[in-house]
């Protein structure tokens, strides 16, 4: 074993992330809320109900164990439903609540990043059709900009829209793998199975962004604007088969390139039908939030005419999976998409990583693994700016509920009790020292150390 470190730049940026109704609780005004009552959305019938309580008690609870991790950067997002909770009657008393907390998280020297849209759309945008149309683009900049106003004296970081691949995935196409029964993912609201719809959702949220990255620019000068990007490895089950290696390319073409190729070259359309160009769109990136998670093994099938357009998910033996076979633990796949993302020119923050780990005994592991792969691209001049973590405390998972755990702070959601888990502990002491040696290994992941130090 030799003794090393590995040094990360010295103004990294180091924080977690969060998304408004998974943490917030206690909102009606969404369509997430309304998903939530019909039956079967949610695994076991869940809710999110009072969540983490921020918009009670819990934000600062939380907040103060992100600055006991020495966190100085965290990416959250505001409720557009709490903002306008019907069409152009605005809220200001919560965008006063949001003043409060972005006070607060400048109070403990941290910067905050704020997404604008995470999934969710308040009742009336959806019963409008949502993101099925283009008419949601002008309301979306309507609503950037008045959040744009109140906020720009505390915040001049943007994520614009959160994953339109996934968003339009979940909740148009429920034939994907991801929505069998045997896989943890449920369906998004609202729970359409349609290639079409899909593609337009899309394209929508796309033009969505653009037109929120100038509103943004237009309103504040020195404004850092991104989306944050969901990559996935899609490898071919078998790397001889030509048959799985054209599903396998066809798939991190609709799920990577896409969005990629609309940011940089303002490319919409693809992929089925011809590509347009929207000038709006092109180099409406300063940066690119990555948010990474894991591979799927893919694999040609015949039986899959729909959506799936031929492909199916095939779990990797030998590979170690996340709680609820959420996924594969691949830190290799983080340093594989930085490398991909860096030759982009654009500076790089990789805006979700984490896993579900209830009982925290993968959590070390992963997060050593992983930040190492960042470290690794960082040493390859590949501008990776910043790392936050999904999660900071236990949250609402979506259609999984409460049952898959992300939070390097254990929440009771009954009681709103809370509990550094032993990664969050590691995750401080990285974030206070600015860098992983063999010592911190030795203690957090003893079973890491000679893979990352040999002798
Ligand atoms: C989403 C989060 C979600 C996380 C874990 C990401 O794709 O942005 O909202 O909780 O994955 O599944």
């Amino acid at each position: 074993m030799a003794k090393a470190t590995m040094y990360f730049p010295p103004d990294f940026k180091w924080g977690c992330a969060t998304a408004a109704h998974q943490v917030e609780g206690g909102n009606d005004k969404n369509d997430w809320w309304a998903w939530e009552q019909g039956p079967g959305h949610i695994r076991g019938g869940q809710k999110s109900g009072k969540a983490a309580d921020w918009w009670g008690k819990g934000f600062e609870k939380d907040m103060d164990f992100a600055a006991q991790m020495h966190n100085n950067a965290h990416r959250l997002s505001v409720e557009w439903s709490r903002i306008e909770p019907q069409e152009g009657r605005w809220d200001d008393a919560a965008l006063d609540r949001y003043r409060d907390m972005l006070k607060s998280m400048h109070g403990r020297n941290i910067e905050p990043m704020i997404t604008l849209h995470h999934f969710t759309n308040p009742v009336w945008v959806a019963e409008r059709g949502g993101w099925e149309t283009p008419s949601t683009v002008p309301l979306f900049e309507r609503f950037t900009v008045k959040v744009v106003e109140a906020l720009k004296d505390l915040c001049d970081f943007w994520i614009t829209i959160n994953e339109p691949n996934v968003y339009s995935i979940l909740g148009y196409m429920r034939n994907v793998d991801a929505h069998d029964p045997a896989t943890p993912q449920g369906t998004f609201p609202p729970g359409k199975d349609d290639l079409k719809l899909a593609l337009a959702v899309v394209d929508n949220m796309l033009l969505g962004h653009a037109a929120a990255y100038h509103a943004i620019h237009r309103l504040q000068e020195q404004a850092r604007v991104g989306l944050a990007h969901h990559m996935r490895l899609f490898d071919p089950f078998r790397p001889g088969s030509l048959l799985d290696r054209w599903v396998a390319g066809n798939r991190d073409r609709i799920f990577n390139q896409v969005v990629i190729d609309a940011m940089l070259h303002g490319k919409i359309g693809r992929p089925i039908g011809l590509a347009r160009r929207v000038r709006l769109l092109r180099n409406t990136a300063d940066f690119i939030g990555l948010n990474y998670y894991t591979r799927e093994y893919t694999r040609f099938d015949r039986s899959r005419a729909d959506t799936a357009m031929f492909g199916s998910a095939v779990p990797n033996p030998q590979a170690e999976m996340s709680d609820g076979n959420y996924g594969e633990i691949y830190p290799r796949g983080l340093f594989r998409v930085l490398k991909r993302l860096g030759s982009t020119g654009k500076p790089i923050y990789i805006t979700e990583n984490g896993l579900p780990d209830a009982d925290d005994d993968q959590r070390p592991c992963f997060l050593i693994t992983h930040l190492r792969q960042v470290w690794h691209a960082i040493n390859q001049s590949i501008p990776v700016m910043g790392y936050y973590h999904w999660s900071l405390v236990d949250n609402f998972e979506w259609a999984e509920g409460w049952d898959l755990r992300f939070g390097l702070v254990e929440l009771d959601v009954e009681t709103q009790e809370r509990r550094l888990r032993r990664s969050g502990e590691l995750y401080g002491e990285i974030c206070q020292s600015n860098k992983i040696d063999t010592d911190l290994v030795q203690r957090y992941a003893p079973e890491m150390v000679e893979t990352l130090f040999p002798g």
